[in-house]
């Protein structure tokens, strides 16, 4: 909340990486946390990114029912190649094309370009233990390491990265990897749903007490 409450740009970008077909990450920037805030950017915009196609579509008929779509975006790029390659899905190319004064400057260069450029994002999200997820699809289609380290390049210097549910499904040191990228560790916070109660992790934490059942964990870092 301080990070964004003394943002200086009137674009606040947010980068949801991996979205699937979920707006929980939308919903919360663009509608939860501005309530919370009595000093915020103008603007905050979110870029759902996902390589699936049909759950982007999905997403965007969500957001549509939601009247979200003004200041989220969906698209389709691989982690790993969205500074080469990253496109609006037609759809959401359809509702900007009616709407050319809600375009923000990346928008027009997703439109014209399409690649995500370096150094764009305040905030980066990888929501629900994605970094887990993609070194289980490492074999199969997706490059873990490449994929986090384009995460790095595409957040701007001093942006947030936010890690929510870590090893949830996979034990992966989320730590570990993600400082390996470039990353500084911050915090670490564990919530015991049923009563409230904040446990602080530390740098060292062990992965495997990490978003176990019951639980909702989260860890924050910086890009240097
Ligand atoms: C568990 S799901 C979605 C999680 C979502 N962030 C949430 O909040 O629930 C993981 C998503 O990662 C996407 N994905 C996996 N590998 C990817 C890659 N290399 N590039 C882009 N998306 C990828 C899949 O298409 C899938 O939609």
């Amino acid at each position: 909340m301080d990070y964004i409450s003394s943002a200086s740009s009137d674009e606040f970008l947010v980068a949801d990486f991996a979205s699937g077909e979920y707006d929980r990450v939308p919903t919360f920037f663009v509608d939860i946390l501005p309530r919370m805030l009595s000093n915020r950017p103008n603007r905050t915009i979110v870029y759902c990114t996902d390589i699936h196609a049909l759950r982007l579509d999905s997403l965007m008929g969500k957001l549509e029912e939601s009247g979200m779509l003004d200041n989220v975006r969906v698209v389709r790029a691989k982690l790993e190649e969205m500074d080469t390659n990253a496109t609006l899905r037609p759809d959401m190319l359809a509702y900007l094309d009616e709407r050319p004064s809600r375009m923000t400057a990346l928008d027009h260069h997703l439109r014209l370009k399409e690649f995500y450029p370096a150094k764009t994002f305040d905030v980066g999200v990888l929501n629900n233990d994605i970094v887990g997820y993609l070194h289980e699809y490492y074999t199969e289609y997706s490059d873990a390491q490449k994929g986090l380290e384009k995460v790095y390049s595409v957040l701007k210097s001093g942006a947030i990265l936010v890690v929510t549910m870590p090893c949830s499904l996979y034990v992966v040191d989320n730590i570990q990897v993600i400082e390996s990228l470039g990353f500084m560790f911050v915090e670490g916070i564990d919530i015991k749903l049923s009563d409230g109660s904040i446990r602080h992790l530390e740098r060292s934490a062990d992965p495997r007490i990490m978003s176990r059942l019951g639980h909702y964990t989260f860890l924050i870092f910086v890009r240097e």
